[in-house]
């Protein structure tokens, strides 16, 4: 069989999925929008032989954790009855960031593992198959696929939930800076977090107005409209921090830091500079500028303290193989 390696890109959800339909399958309770990030990602190896015993997997240079290990586990089962093999497999993966971090780093492990190990398998599958694959092994995940700017369309079963490019990377000079505030591995997991979303009263409004807000969206990107476009920004990332924080028990994924940089970012726009933030489940900031403001806003944060790490990231395309493999 043959050693196959892919490299997929961290995605930063414009418009969020928070809450599931079917947590198994791994069903949106509402279709979302995000942008591939150029300079955070995951390469992933895979090679499927006769000579092992047990799957072996490899993460940044060590052996994972139990539970992550039962995950890309499952994740190979999928592959193996796909490809109607039995073959175990071998799996190095390399992640250029720290995990853990409000930087979805299960985006990029699935949406590479799942590229690598089917074709790993034998098989090749299309875009949209590649894409429902990986959002089996994280939501997030199914965003990593295509190019560019994506929709994830939530669909009404496995098979028609899965994401589509909306835009190339070309298309719009769309940045997203990094801002780490913390290096820790966070306490709540996102697949934990989204168990807890409709415990919250404000669920239901938000899912409510998440088609309005969709449709809102996408006209600021077809008109490039950034400012319009970034004030839909801020409000979703508060929205779905609001049903965090109202979930029973609540999540509060914010630290000091985090709120000071959203407060400073909206002191800039007092003074004319274009940026708005938008957060994951993290304290991890991502504020989104044109190209063009990327050292304007480097300038203004190295005004703040205790700020971790910067990475700043274009848009990049999706999932996609390399002629180099890790080992
Ligand atoms: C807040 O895709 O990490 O980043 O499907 O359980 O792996 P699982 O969850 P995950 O959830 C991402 C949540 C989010 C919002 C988003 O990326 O849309």
């Amino acid at each position: 069989m043959k050693k196959t390696t892919a490299k997929a890109p961290s995605n930063i959800a414009f418009i969020k999925y928070w809450g599931k339909a079917d947590p198994k399958l791994r069903l949106p309770l509402s279709s979302s929008i995000s942008m591939n990030l150029s300079n955070i990602y995951t390469i992933t190896t895979v090679e499927f032989s006769k000579d092992l015993k047990e799957d072996k997997v490899e993460m940044d240079g060590g052996m994972i954790r139990q539970e992550e290990m039962t995950r890309v586990t499952k994740h190979l089962d999928r592959v193996r009855i796909l490809a109607g093999i039995k073959l175990k497999a071998r799996v190095k993966t390399k992640n250029n960031f720290p995990k853990g971090t409000g930087v979805a780093s299960s985006a990029s492990g699935f949406a590479a593992l799942s590229l690598a190990a089917s074709r790993a398998a034998g098989i090749k599958l299309s875009k949209r198959k590649l894409s429902v694959l990986a959002r089996l092994g994280s939501g997030s995940a199914c965003r990593s696929i295509p190019d560019g700017l994506v929709e994830w369309q939530k669909g009404i079963d496995s098979n028609s939930s899965y994401s589509y490019s909306l835009y190339p990377p070309k298309y719009w000079s769309l940045v997203d800076i990094v801002v780490m505030v913390d290096t820790k591995e966070k306490k709540v997991s996102s697949t934990e977090g989204h168990e807890l979303a409709k415990e919250s009263p404000f669920f239901t409004a938000r899912v409510n107005g998440l088609r309005q807000k969709l449709k809102a969206i996408k006209k600021t990107m077809k008109n490039k409209n950034f400012e319009k476009f970034g004030e839909i920004l801020e409000e979703e990332t508060l929205n779905m921090h609001a049903v965090m924080m109202t979930s029973i028990p609540p999540l509060l994924y914010w630290q000091g830091k985090t709120i000071e940089i959203m407060q400073a970012i909206r002191n800039w726009r007092q003074e004319g500079l274009k940026s708005y933030f938008t957060i994951d489940a993290g304290p991890t900031v991502h504020i989104i500028c044109l190209k063009k403001d990327v050292s304007s806003v480097k300038r203004k944060l190295a005004q703040i303290s205790g700020i971790k790490m910067l990475i700043v990231n274009q848009m990049a395309k999706g999932a996609h193989f390399l002629n180099k493999h890790l080992f």
